[in-house]
């Protein structure tokens, strides 16, 4: 698949951290870190999990190994093998069980864990999937709303150069654009 198409950028926070929304394929992105929607065995799986196994190689899983698995909400940091990617975090988003069981507090976590991770290893640019908008079926709006104020919460020490989110699909990509300004008018 082609290099991500850049949705809409240079959407500077106060912290001058550029937020920008991109459409395609995650494990195309030539950033410091992306951050892979895992499950908790971290041994691979479909969607953008396996997305991202094929395209870093064998290594990857054999490395993922090593880390005896991964809780929801929390995140694991590996090497980005074949991948234009330096790393490669893990975070296992919560499966959507009609939000009353703390499904909101645990996806926040995840962008809190890997964006705590990545600020640990030195990365500046990252890109986010939408993490457990899939499979993990949690609603797209408030699933957006939670990655966004909590990428803008724990970036504003500057950190971070640019914090992507990286959608697959067109409706998803225009969420984000369009959430994205009214989120960062809100700081
Ligand atoms: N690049 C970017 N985003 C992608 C890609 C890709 N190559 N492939 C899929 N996506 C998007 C999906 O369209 C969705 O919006 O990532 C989002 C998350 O979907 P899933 O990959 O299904 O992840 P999630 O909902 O968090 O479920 C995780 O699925 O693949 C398994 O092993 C994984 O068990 C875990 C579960």
């Amino acid at each position: 698949m082609s290099a991500p198409e850049i949705i809409r950028s240079d959407v500077t926070s106060t912290s001058k951290t550029r937020f920008t929304v991109a459409l395609g394929d995650i494990a195309s992105l030539p950033v410091d870190a992306i951050v892979n929607a895992a499950n908790s065995s971290l041994l691979g799986g479909g969607g953008v999990d396996g997305a991202i196994h094929r395209a870093a190689g064998p290594d990857l899983l054999t490395e993922c190994r090593t880390l005896n698995g991964c809780k929801t909400g929390q995140a694991k940091i590996t090497a980005g093998y074949r991948l234009p990617a330096k790393h490669v975090i893990h975070t296992v988003g919560p499966v959507w069980n009609g939000g009353d069981r703390g499904e909101e507090e645990l996806l926040a976590s995840c962008y809190r864990s890997s964006l705590a991770l990545a600020r640990e290893r030195g990365v500046r640019t990252i890109a986010f999937p939408a993490i457990s908008t899939g499979v993990y079926r949690f609603p797209a709006e408030q699933a957006a709303g939670i990655a966004i104020r909590t990428s803008l919460d724990e970036s504003k020490d500057g950190a971070f150069e640019a914090i992507i989110f990286c959608c697959f699909g067109d409706d998803m990509a225009a969420l984000y654009d369009r959430l994205l300004p009214r989120e960062l008018a809100g700081t």
